[in-house]
């Protein structure tokens, strides 16, 4: 089970366990994790769950599927390299210790 901590804009973070294989939007949700919007449930049709992926763990994402790249371009905050959709990723012991850090609205 993987540790994904989640780094807020002022810098304040939070460590939660996610169980392997579920989402990483519906976790941070669980864990009362702010700044995860997550308006559309998960279905990669809002982009409020976008974070800025720890660039040491890009790689071992799963592949980004053409409809997460297509809300990308449409997040509140500046689409960066290391940008995902948290309701796009899980995984399992590969991505234990990952950050993700959130942008600073979601709106
Ligand atoms: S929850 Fe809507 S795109 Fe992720």
């Amino acid at each position: 089970m993987p540790k994904v901590t989640f780094v807020q804009p002022d810098g304040s973070e939070e460590t939660i366990d996610v169980p392997d294989g579920k989402p990483f939007m519906l976790a941070a949700q669980a864990g009362g994790i702010d700044g995860i919007l997550g308006e559309c449930g998960g279905q990669a049709m809002c982009a409020t769950c976008h974070v800025y992926v720890d660039e040491g763990f890009l790689g071992k994402l799963p592949e980004m599927a053409e409809d997460e790249d297509v809300m990308l371009e449409d997040t509140a905050c500046e689409r960066l390299p290391n940008s995902r959709l948290s309701c796009q990723l899980s995984g399992g012991d590969e991505l234990d210790g990952i950050v993700l850090r959130l942008p600073e609205e979601q709106l």
